[in-house]
C-alpha cells in the first residue's frame, strides 16, 4: 500500500489534514509529516509526490520554516500552498513581499487553462485565499498560470522540474474546483493509479500484525466504540485466539450497549476470540457515590476504570502486545507521527501503565474517521456498531448532572432511548452531529393521573457539527420532539418533564455535565 504515496510537509497550516484527506479521496495513500523530516528520510519513503501546506509565518520571518534546498532536485513533483508556494517562490530566486491588500475569503480567480494542474478548471474559478503575504515576482523558469486584481502570482509552475505553487487553498471546499486541481496534481503531475483502497489497507494491516505477533499474546481494551472496535476485528482476523478483548461494562454505557458489544464480540459473537466483560457496574457505581463535581467525576472513573482493566490484564498474565485505536488525527494533533506511549491520553483517561507489554500496537493510526468505519465495514463489522454516533468514554457519567445513581443512570437510559428510537423512525437524524437525552439535577412539581410528582426533568440535546470543535442546537420537528416528551414522561419512572436545550458550542459544550 505505501508504494505509491505522496507525502503532505506540514509548515504549520490550519488545513494540513484536510489536504491529506483530499488527496486521499483520489484513492492515493498520503501521510502528513512535519517540514523537518530530513531529506533522507523523504528518500527512503520514495513519494510520488509532495505537498508543502500553508502556514501562519512569513518567509523572512526569523526561524521562519524552511525545507532542505534537495527537495527541488529530487524529481519528484512538489505541490506549494499558500506559505508553501510563498517558501518555494523565495527559495527558488523569485519575490515573496507583503500584499498591498491582503486576501481572505472567497476570490475569484483567472487560471490559465494550458496548466496540467487547471486541467478542465473553468477560466474564473472561485478560490479560498488567505494570505498577507504574496508571491510578487515569479522564480526564473516558473510561469504565471493564475492571478486575481490583487494578487499577480496566484499560481505559478515550472513544469519541466514538476514544481507547482497556488497561493489559494484547494483543499477547502470553498475552493470550487480544488479538487480537481489536487487530483490534476496527484493523477496527472505525479502520475499516481489511485489504487488506494480500503481492502488493500485491511490485508496489508493484517499480514503486518501477523509478522509483528508472532506467537506473542495480544490484548485490546474494547469500549465498544468504533475505533476500539475496528482495531480488536482486525487484531481477530490477525491474530484469532492470541488476542485477548477485555471490556469493561462501568455501568454508564447506553441502554443495552453492554449486551449489543457481547453480541458481536462475545463466544456466540462472530468473531473468533477470547472476550472478557467485566460487569464492573457497581463498583463505579459506589465510587461514584456522592460525586457531584463534573470533573471529579471523570476522574473517577478513568481510575476505577484502569483498576478494573489492570486486575483483568494480570488475571490474563504474559501478555506481550496491548492494542489502541488511536486514529490519524490523534496522531497529527499530538505532535506528527510520534509513536504513542502507555500513559498516553485515553477515552477513559489514560491507560495502565503498570501492566508491562513489549509493544504497543496502533493498527488504525493512520486512517481518518470515516476510513476507519469503511476498514470497519470492510471487516464485516455490523454497521450499527461502526456508524454509531461519538460517546464519550466516561459514557453516561457525564450525562447525569451531579450525583450519578443506578436508579438515574436507568432514567437516562431509557429517556436517551426513546429519543433516539423517535427521531430515528421520523428520519430526523439526517445532518445531525449528535443527539442524546441527558438528566438534570432539577426536580419540579407535575400532575399525572389525579396525583401530585416530584420528579426529575430530562434535557434533549441535538447538535449539527462536523468537528464537533464548535455545533448549532439542531431544529428538531416540533412534532417529533412532543412524541417524545410525551413517551418519555409516561415510560420514564421519576421523570416528569423534558426540556429542549437551544444552546450553540460555544458558549455551551455538546455533552451536559
Ligand atoms: P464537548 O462536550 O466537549 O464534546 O463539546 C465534544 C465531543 O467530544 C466528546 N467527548 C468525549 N469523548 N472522552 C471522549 O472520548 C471524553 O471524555 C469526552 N468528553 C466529550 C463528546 O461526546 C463530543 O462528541
Amino acid at each position: 500500500m505505501e508504494k505509491e504515496m505522496v507525502v503532505v510537509l506540514d509548515f504549520g497550516g490550519q488545513y494540513n489534514q484536510l489536504i491529506a484527506r483530499r488527496v486521499r479521496e483520489c484513492n492515493v495513500y498520503c501521510e502528513v509529516h512535519p517540514y523537518s523530516l530530513g531529506i533522507e528520510r523523504l528518500k527512503d519513503m520514495g513519494p510520488k509526490g509532495i505537498i508543502f501546506t500553508g502556514g501562519p509565518n512569513s518567509v523572512y520571518g526569523d526561524g521562519s520554516p524552511r525545507c532542505p534546498e534537495e527537495v527541488f532536485g529530487l524529481g519528484i513533483p512538489i505541490l506549494g500552498i499558500c506559505y508553501g508556494s510563498q517558501l518555494m517562490a523565495h527559495m527558488l530566486g523569485g519575490k515573496v513581499k507583503t500584499a498591498p491588500v491582503s486576501e481572505y475569503g472567497r476570490t475569484e480567480v483567472e487560471v490559465g487553462r494550458e496548466s496540467v494542474l487547471f486541467s478542465n478548471v473553468q477560466e474564473k474559478t472561485v478560490c479560498w485565499m488567505s494570505h498577507t503575504d504574496y508571491i510578487e515576482k515569479a522564480p526564473a523558469g516558473f510561469k504565471v498560470t493564475a492571478h486575481t486584481p490583487a494578487c499577480p502570482v496566484a499560481a505559478m509552475e515550472d513544469p519541466a522540474r514538476g514544481l507547482y505553487a497556488v497561493q489559494f487553498h484547494p483543499e477547502v471546499m470553498h475552493t470550487k474546483e480544488g479538487m480537481r486541481m489536487i487530483s490534476n496534481f496527484v493523477r496527472g503531475i505525479c502520475h499516481c493509479k489511485g489504487d488506494w483502497r480500503m481492502d488493500s489497507f485491511v490485508e496489508n494491516a493484517v499480514r503486518q500484525v501477523r509478522e509483528k505477533v508472532g506467537k506473542g499474546r495480544v490484548l485490546c481494551a474494547l469500549s465498544g466504540g468504533v475505533d476500539s472496535s475496528v482495531a480488536a476485528v482486525l487484531l481477530a482476523k490477525a491474530v484469532g485466539k492470541q488476542l485477548t478483548c477485555v471490556f469493561v461494562d462501568h455501568g454508564l454505557l447506553r441502554k443495552n450497549e453492554g449486551d449489543q458489544v457481547e453480541a458481536v464480540f462475545g463466544d456466540k459473537g462472530i468473531y473468533d476470540l477470547n472476550f472478557v466483560r467485566v460487569n464492573a457496574q457497581e463498583r463505579f457505581y459506589s465510587r461514584l457515590a456522592g460525586v457531584e463535581e463534573p470533573e471529579e467525576k471523570r476522574k473517577v472513573i478513568g481510575e476505577e476504570f484502569i483498576r478494573v482493566f489492570e486486575e483483568e490484564a494480570r488475571k490474563i498474565g504474559a501478555v506481550d502486545f496491548l492494542v489502541q485505536g488511536t486514529i490519524y488525527p490523534d496522531v497529527i494533533e499530538s505532535g506528527l507521527g510520534k509513536s504513542a506511549v502507555i500513559k498516553s491520553h485515553h477515552n477513559v483517561g489514560g491507560l495502565p501503565d503498570c501492566v508491562d507489554f513489549k509493544e504497543i500496537i496502533e493498527p488504525l493510526r493512520m486512517l481518518f474517521k470515516d476510513e476507519v468505519r469503511r476498514a470497519g465495514i470492510e471487516l464485516g463489522l455490523p454497521e450499527h456498531l461502526v456508524n454509531r454516533q461519538p460517546f464519550p468514554g466516561p459514557g453516561l457519567g457525564v450525562r447525569i448532572v451531579g450525583e450519578v445513581t443506578a436508579d438515574k443512570v436507568r432514567m437516562v437510559q431509557d429517556a436517551d432511548a426513546v429519543f433516539r428510537e423517535e427521531v430515528a423512525k421520523a428520519g430526523a437524524d439526517k445532518g445531525l452531529g449528535q443527539f442524546f437525552a441527558a438528566l438534570t439535577n432539577m426536580r419540579s412539581v407535575g400532575v399525572m393521573g389525579d396525583g401530585r410528582t416530584y420528579d426529575y426533568a430530562v434535557a434533549l440535546r441535538a447538535v449539527c457539527t462536523s468537528d464537533f470543535m464548535t455545533a448549532e442546537a439542531a431544529q428538531i420537528p416540533w412534532e417529533v420532539l412532543g412524541k417524545v416528551a410525551g413517551r418519555i414522561v409516561n415510560e420514564v419512572k421519576g421523570v416528569n418533564r423534558v426540556l429542549y436545550d437551544c444552546t450553540g458550542k460555544p458558549p455551551g459544550t455538546i455533552e451536559f455535565e
